[in-house]
């Protein structure tokens, strides 16, 4: 908000307590944001007063909120709430987290099963009157353009930018993702069982990433950034904080479930080695994309080898001239 941002969107957890935090923030008032927290059944009040942190000159203005969302009940659910103003649909093919799959069933590679339930009913989104936006390989002018004629406003679109000139992907890394896509020989899963937050996750099979079981074995399993913890109740009623992928004796010390840790990799330190900031040059990277790679590859061959974000916005307007 102080950067004056028009939108803001978020992609996890239930959306109904953040208009109300824009607008504690705007007038000043101590906000509160209810953390979930194992053995605590009515979560835990976090407080925030921006006058602790914010000078009263500088004005805040209150962005418009986007939640992301997978399924048409979600929709239904917040149609009426004030301080949402549309909705992303995002399907099961996008890169980066996943919803599970509403049959919980998962194959036996452990990628979760998807079937048509799994895709919002777009005339049901249409009923409900709020702008949306589609996405998981919406990435092409042909789906941007049935995107359009189901009613949607636009589409969000991740993968084509994750390898443009302007993405923060650690260099080396994306041109190695950028060959293996032209030459087609790059394979996504989703993994059910990898990330800490229990959600499936994207992963690009690609040696020497955390994609690979030898990789994985061979990491140590520390928690030093947390972005994925689970808040838990102390014995002595405090708040503490475990991570699945951390060491399991620790989470199990921290009364975490055994169960919990099996497969688990730190997706904060292998996303951020991504990103090309591991304050380790040896730490192993996980890459994520989405399931449809084709506007990628066909952007690199027409643009000798790379090519640029303002690319990926002309081409993909191209047929809604
Ligand atoms: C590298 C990468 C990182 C992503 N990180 C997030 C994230 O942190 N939060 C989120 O809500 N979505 C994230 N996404 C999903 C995108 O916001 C977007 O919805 C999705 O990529 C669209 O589908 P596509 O991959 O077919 O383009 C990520 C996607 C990619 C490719």
């Amino acid at each position: 908000m102080m950067a004056e941002v028009d939108y803001a969107l978020v992609g996890a957890g239930m959306p109904e307590q953040f208009p109300k935090l824009f607008n504690d923030f705007i007038n000043r008032q101590t906000a509160t944001y209810k953390l979930d927290v194992y053995d605590l059944p009515n979560g835990y009040d976090l407080e925030l007063n921006l006058k602790d942190y914010v000078p009263k000159e500088i004005t805040l203005k209150k962005p418009r909120f986007i939640p992301i969302i997978s399924y048409d009940v979600l929709a239904k659910r917040f149609k009426d709430s004030e301080g949402i103003d549309g909705f992303i649909v995002e399907g099961p093919d996008a890169g980066g987290h996943n919803s599970k799959s509403r049959n919980k069933k998962v194959d036996e590679k452990r990628e979760p099963v998807y079937t048509d339930k799994d895709y919002a009913d777009l005339k049901k989104m249409l009923e409900y009157g709020k702008p949306f936006w589609l996405a998981g390989k919406y990435g092409t002018p042909e789906k941007l353009k049935e995107a359009k004629e189901n009613g949607a406003i636009g589409v969000q679109v991740g993968s084509d930018f994750a390898l443009c000139n302007e993405s923060g992907f650690e260099k080396a890394m994306a041109k190695h993702v950028r060959d293996f896509i032209v030459a087609e020989e790059i394979e996504v899963m989703t993994d059910a069982d990898l990330s800490p937050s229990g959600f499936p996750f994207k992963k690009a099979l690609i040696e020497g990433t955390l994609s690979q079981k030898d990789i994985i074995e061979k990491t140590k399993r520390i928690c030093t950034l947390g972005y994925l913890v689970h808040a838990y109740l102390k014995e002595n009623g405090s708040i503490g904080f475990r991570c699945p992928a951390e060491k399991p004796e620790t989470f199990i010390k921290k009364g975490g479930d055994p169960e919990d840790t099996k497969s688990k990799i730190c997706l904060c330190r292998a996303l951020i080695a991504a990103c090309g900031n591991a304050t380790d040059s040896e730490e192993p990277m996980v890459v994520t994309l989405g399931k449809d790679l084709q506007t990628v590859k066909k952007l690199i061959q027409e643009h000798d080898g790379n090519y640029s974000a303002e690319e990926v916005i002309v081409f993909l307007s191209s047929s809604n001239k």
